[in-house]
């Protein structure tokens, strides 16, 4: 009898390459929606109903924080169940009885320095993992601190966890940031929603959009213009209403999928009902780019976030070029995207990404480090990375560094190595994707050889 192609033992996959990847997916919900709906539940008034949550460790993080804080949320992953969020309003959350742990997630980590900064007379402090207590919160910190006035105290002046959070008034204000992120501007209007007076954001480049879409959802005064809808302005006194909320399937999560079936000889993958917000579709646009076989059909609204169903098939590859401004469109899916360039006809340049070093591990080094392991040729530069294909792979011991997207996107690869590969750390695929080996592995049977 044949081997199966994928086999899971403990925090370790086996992965046999030579199948298709075949049939349809229902990704999980958007991460970063999850935890928006999540919090902007807590502090609205009424109860917040959220269809289609991600249940995975980092949407799990932000609720048992605030659960931490008082909030009753019901359990994530109940089949089928919405979770129900019973707010608290915006000055409701209570001061934990003990430290907050936000794992993995940044976003968690980030938006709650932003919410906490406003809790007037309560103490908080945040801390994560090894991986998270290392990531830059000066970002956030600073600003908050600087100009609206916040009390934000850890390692190195302040900008790394475990970090105290003293509650206290804020003031509003003009904010530039320096890096296009969803996570320093959402935490800024977090914090402006109990600030004296209106905080403006304005990035370098227009980051992913969901915190605006959904706090004008909840009742929120958040006004977007300037060029390119940079400048975000978010004016406090509209108290949040609790709502009904859709999440969508995540494109980020969906990725895996669209490059592995882009890459796979005879695949073909049908991913219903997934978020098509347009700061988050960079890579359909690249996959576009490249030649890649995509079709996107029954696009629709649903609670202010655009989705649709999308096919993709095997096909003949060409390179592509990404540069700064593309990259908060597609950042989290560089990783993936690395592993195209390797089997497209060319030279793929990836520029204008430094912030992918700062990420859950620098994943330019770690995806430099994995694929090599491999026989790939890769050149990493100081913001990028440069990719000539077509490459044949080996088979190879592979690990993940603990990164979930390293350990999704090094799948892709040894799907089309010779020989078969195993990757460690398999495991921190659930930190966005529960059930992601299951599902490949449901793919590979459904291909064949
Ligand atoms: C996220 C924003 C992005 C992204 C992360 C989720 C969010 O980070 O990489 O996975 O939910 O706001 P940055 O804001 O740091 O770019």
């Amino acid at each position: 009898m044949q081997s199966a192609p994928l086999q899971v033992a403990g925090n370790r996959v086996t992965l046999e390459p030579g199948r298709s990847l075949r049939g349809e997916v229902t990704v999980p919900g958007d991460k970063s929606i999850s935890h928006r709906a999540l919090l902007f539940g807590a502090i609205a008034q009424g109860a917040t109903t959220i269809h289609g949550m991600l249940a995975a460790e980092d949407p799990r993080s932000t609720a048992d924080c605030l659960r931490a804080m008082g909030v009753a949320i019901s359990p994530l992953g109940g089949r089928g169940q919405p979770v129900v969020v019973e707010g608290v309003g915006l000055d409701g959350l209570q001061e934990p009885g003990d430290v907050l742990n936000c794992g993995n997630s940044g976003t968690t980590m980030r938006l709650l320095l932003g919410l906490l900064a406003g809790c007037k007379g309560r103490y908080f402090v945040l801390t994560g993992d090894a991986s998270l207590r290392q990531r830059p919160m000066g970002r956030v910190g600073h600003p908050l601190c600087q100009t609206m006035g916040a009390s934000i105290h850890g390692r190195a002046n302040g900008t790394l966890a475990p970090l105290g959070v003293n509650g206290c008034q804020l003031q509003g204000g003009v904010i530039g940031t320096s890096v296009a992120s969803a996570q320093v501007k959402s935490a800024l209007l977090l914090a402006g929603l109990g600030a004296s007076s209106s905080v403006s954001v304005i990035e370098p480049s227009r980051s992913r959009d969901h915190s605006e879409r959904m706090l004008k959802a909840f009742g929120a005064d958040v006004r977007v213009n300037g060029d390119y809808n940079r400048h975000v302005r978010l004016t406090p006194g509209q108290p949040l209403r609790g709502q009904e909320i859709h999440v969508p399937g995540d494109i980020s999560s969906a990725a895996f999928w669209l490059v592995g079936a882009a890459v796979t000889p005879g695949s073909r993958i049908r991913l219903p009902h997934v978020g098509l917000n347009p700061t988050r579709t960079g890579v359909l646009d690249v996959l576009q780019t490249m030649g890649g076989q995509l079709r996107v059909e029954n696009r629709k609204q649903i609670t202010g976030e655009p989705v649709g169903d999308l096919t993709v098939d095997h096909g003949p590859l060409g390179p592509f070029s990404i540069g700064p401004d593309l990259v908060p469109r597609l950042v989290d899916e560089i990783p993936a995207l690395a592993v195209a360039a390797l089997f497209a006809e060319g030279v793929s340049r990836i520029h204008g990404a430094r912030e992918l070093r700062v990420k859950e591990t620098d994943r330019l080094a770690v995806m430099t480090r994995q694929l090599r392991a491999m026989g790939a040729v890769v050149e990493e530069t100081e913001d990028g990375l440069v990719i000539e294909g077509p490459q044949k792979l080996r088979g190879a011991q592979l690990s993940s560094e603990t990164d979930h997207r390293v350990a999704m996107s090094l799948a892709l690869a040894a799907l089309n190595a010779q020989g078969p590969s195993r990757i460690q750390g398999a495991d921190a695929a659930a930190v966005s994707y529960p059930g992601f080996w299951q599902q490949l592995g449901r793919l590979q049977e459904a291909g064949g050889q």
